[in-house]
């Protein structure tokens, strides 16, 4: 048994299955062909993750009688863009992919974003399958349904719900990963645990070194119950009216800092981690928390090897890249706060209240 562990994300006809494993590329068609009925496939990849994993994959869906058509996307967010968009649409259209076809998204979440997108899209929507091997990929970005590409002027802002047919995660491939990347995956894991799950997050105190070591007793519990927590919260409002919104736990500065740095320095899940640290102490200074909670978000992380301190910029560059975050509403931004360790909440704040006058921003 390579796969171990199956996590089901409810969403009535549109259910699918996150499958959980190790080693476990070469059996992936027969799962593929079984949840798609797809026949013809395109396997979207870059061609660091191709080089080391398309083989496999592919193998395995021709022998279960899949013609598949490999396209490589150059590295890199820049590249989840219109341009690279119009090249998928049209290698798709050469490879014959009509609407009983599938697209095959193999990599980190930009190629899930593009390629999803891409399918999404396609001849108004054909069936696509995630085959993540990022941290990050495995336990967020890979599940929801969200798939999106950048415009020069912001991230994600063209976008769809298109929830994939499947959800293939094989552990293995985090060998390759580096320590870096790594890192800012489990920035999520920590998340879903900040949000949702007390004793996973004390599990975590305990396992996050494990995680990163990837050893398989702490790794794969750690992926499946951040997955499940996922599930769960995209199952009860898939299209974010509300409860899907408390995921941009930390998300609020995460997006201003990445927005302040260019994308270029800081890694999504490091920004993240910064921004959950600020996120959990102002809970604190709201009232909203007790000071342990954010200690102890802070420690995790800080044991983890992220940042935990926001950049010390101005507080006006600050204010301004929160005022064109698209999340705003009105002039006031939901902003998800905790009410204690594994407890979420939001609430409608200003960015000058997100971030007064003093508020801490770095050491
Ligand atoms: N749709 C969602 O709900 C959602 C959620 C979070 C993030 N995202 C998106 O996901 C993207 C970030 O995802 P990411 O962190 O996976 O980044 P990524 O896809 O850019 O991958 C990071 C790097 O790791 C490399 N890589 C991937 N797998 C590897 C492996 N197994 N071995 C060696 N190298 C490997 C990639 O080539 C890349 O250089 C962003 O575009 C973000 O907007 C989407
Ligand atoms: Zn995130």
């Amino acid at each position: 048994m390579t796969v171990s562990r199956t996590v089901s994300v409810e969403l009535g006809d549109r259910s699918y299955e996150i499958a959980i494993g190790r080693d476990n590329l070469a059996e992936a068609g027969p799962a593929i062909v079984q949840a798609t009925g797809a026949r013809r496939v395109a396997l979207v990849t870059v061609p660091e993750v191709g080089r080391r994993y398309a083989g496999r994959l592919s193998r395995s869906l021709r022998s279960a009688g899949v013609t598949v058509r490999r396209v490589d996307v150059p590295d890199g967010d820049k590249t989840k863009n219109l341009r690279q968009l119009g090249k998928l649409y049209e290698e798709f259209l050469d490879a014959g992919l009509d609407r009983s076809s599938a697209v095959v998204a193999l990599g980190g979440g930009m190629v899930g974003d593009l390629a999803g997108f891409a399918a999404a899209t396609y001849l108004r929507g054909i069936p696509f399958v995630q085959v993540p091997t990022t941290v990050l990929a495995m336990v967020d970005a890979s599940v929801g349904g969200k798939v999106a590409v950048n415009l020069k002027q912001g991230k994600n802002l063209v976008g769809a719900f298109h929830q994939p047919r499947l959800v293939w995660v094989d552990t293995a491939t985090l060998q390759s990963l580096p320590l870096r990347e790594r890192r800012a995956g489990a920035a999520e894991i920590v998340k879903a645990a900040a949000i949702w799950d007390e004793s996973f997050f004390t599990q975590l105190e305990r396992d996050l070194g494990g995680v990163l070591d990837l050893e398989p007793e702490a790794l794969d519990p750690a992926l499946e119950r951040a997955c499940e927590i996922k599930a769960q919260v995209v199952s009860r409002d898939e299209r974010e009216a509300g409860l899907r919104m408390l995921l941009n736990f930390g998300h609020t500065l995460a997006h201003a800092v990445e927005t302040l740095s260019g994308y270029r320095r800081v890694l999504h899940g490091e920004a993240v981690a910064m921004g959950m640290v600020f996120a959990a102490r102002r809970s604190v200074d709201l009232g909203l928390a007790p000071a342990s909670a954010a200690e102890r978000v802070e420690a995790l992380l800080a044991a983890a090897g992220l940042p935990t301190e926001l950049p010390e910029w101005p507080r006006g560059a600050y204010l301004k890249a929160l005022r064109v975050d698209k999340k705003k509403q009105d002039a006031r931004i939901r902003f998800v706060v905790l009410r204690g360790l594994g407890k979420a909440d939001t609430v409608p704040l200003t960015p000058a209240e997100i971030l007064p006058k003093g508020a801490r921003r770095g050491r």
